[in-house]
């Protein structure tokens, strides 16, 4: 059986052909999708899930040479066999020359077929993962740089910022109270307090403290945190279910950390209801989160915050964790919450998942292992 399964498309006129050729690929895993002419694959439009087309270079109605162009426009991932009569070599080299993958010669020997079939699977496999190799130290160069640049410019930003606010606070105090600049004054204030929040959020993200490993109980960190969003929930008409029913919610790891993780949550779930909604908050225990994964049942605690609010565009989806990625106005959203909590996570060893549907709402599931093996986290330690 095949292990890297393709979603095929076969174009063939001949109803015995079509029939043998989706039985021999079938059974060894894969699966399959047929049409019958030129016609039937112009009028096909859900491409982008297809990893080859096993094509007929002759058609009733038309030849691969004119289906080539149409097929890698539509669908450029998708890799092309193209089938030609015995004898038909130039038939094969004009069909490759028009960009298909490979040939076949009729007959078709099965093993001929899954062979070629599975180097393309093989293929493909390997394409994914190096663009989602690419991706990960894409973002893990991101990270690194944003947060070398954010240590240092907050650093340096915070001196002359200390400075100003303590040069207006004491302009303010001299100033009588009905003079005409108080107001100025105040909103600089205002600003400044901005900036320091800003700088304070930039600084969080940079810092890459090891976790504080402690046991704490999930479900009473949760009634804490929610407790922050009291005010929001009530004036945006939000119902709030906690649902922690399963055995107990304690796990291993850093306290402040997974505060600062639900708060991010918890936020950014509150902020897509702006009408109201229901945001559910469940805790429970799963097995290995994969297979293989060397561990027993119930060692990872699921942390899932469910919201039905806005939701995220497929677009966007795979971009919410990047550093400074955000949707919201400015001054709104620094675009670091998820990028921070991701790397919470990560730093637990757990991982962090979002599932969406725009208009509907959104799931984010942090997986925590119970018992995290952390490098260099110190135990009880205080200092940072
Ligand atoms: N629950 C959610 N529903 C809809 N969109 C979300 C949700 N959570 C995150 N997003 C989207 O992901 C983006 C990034 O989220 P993130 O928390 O990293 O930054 P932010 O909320 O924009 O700003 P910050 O958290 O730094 O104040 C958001 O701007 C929003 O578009
Ligand atoms: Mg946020």
């Amino acid at each position: 059986m095949e292990h890297n399964p393709l979603h095929l498309l076969i174009v063939e006129d001949d109803a015995d052909t079509r029939a043998n050729l989706r039985d021999i690929l079938t059974l060894n895993g894969h699966s399959v999708e047929t049409a019958t002419g030129m016609a039937d694959v112009l009028s096909r439009t859900a491409w982008s899930t297809f990893g080859a087309v096993i094509l007929d270079r002759k058609l009733p109605d038309g030849t691969a040479e004119e289906l080539l162009p149409h097929l890698r426009q539509v669908a450029p991932e998708a890799a092309v066999i193209v089938v030609t009569g015995f004898g038909d070599l130039d038939g094969a080299i004009a069909a490759i020359r028009h960009g298909a993958a490979d040939y076949l010669l009729k007959p078709i020997s099965p093993d001929l077929l899954l062979s070629r079939v599975t180097r393309i699977a093989e293929h493909r496999r390997l394409a994914l993962e190096k663009s989602e190799l690419e991706h990960q130290v894409r973002q893990a160069e991101k990270l690194a740089a944003v947060g070398q640049l954010t240590a240092g410019l907050a650093h340096e930003i915070g001196t002359p910022l200390n400075v100003i606010s303590g040069r207006a606070e004491m302009l303010l105090e001299r100033m009588a109270a009905d003079d005409p600049s108080r107001g100025d004054i105040e909103r600089i204030l205002v600003q400044i307090e901005r900036i320091t929040k800003l700088v304070t959020q930039m600084l969080n993200f940079a810092r890459t403290r090891p976790p504080e490993i402690r046991p704490i109980g999930l479900l009473p960190l949760v009634q804490e945190v929610l407790a922050l969003f009291e005010h929001q929930v009530r004036s945006h008409h939000i119902a709030v279910q906690v649902d922690g029913s399963g055995p107990v919610s304690t796990i291993r790891a850093d306290p402040d950390q997974m505060q600062q993780l639900l708060f991010n949550l918890l936020h950014n779930a509150i902020d897509a209801m702006p009408d109201g909604g229901t945001l559910t908050i469940r805790i429970d225990r799963t097995g290995p989160r994969q297979e293989g994964e060397d561990a027993t049942d119930g060692c990872y605690m699921r942390l899932e915050i469910a919201d039905t609010g806005v939701g995220i565009a497929p677009e966007h989806l795979t971009r919410v964790f990047e550093p400074f990625f955000t949707t919201k106005a400015v001054g709104k959203g620094t675009g670091l919450g998820l990028a921070v909590s991701h790397r919470i996570v990560q730093n637990h060893g757990g991982r962090i998942e979002v599932k969406s549907e725009v208009g509907e709402g959104t799931v984010f599931s942090a997986y925590l292992p119970i018992e995290p093996e952390v490098d260099g986290a110190a135990e009880s330690g205080r200092d940072e």
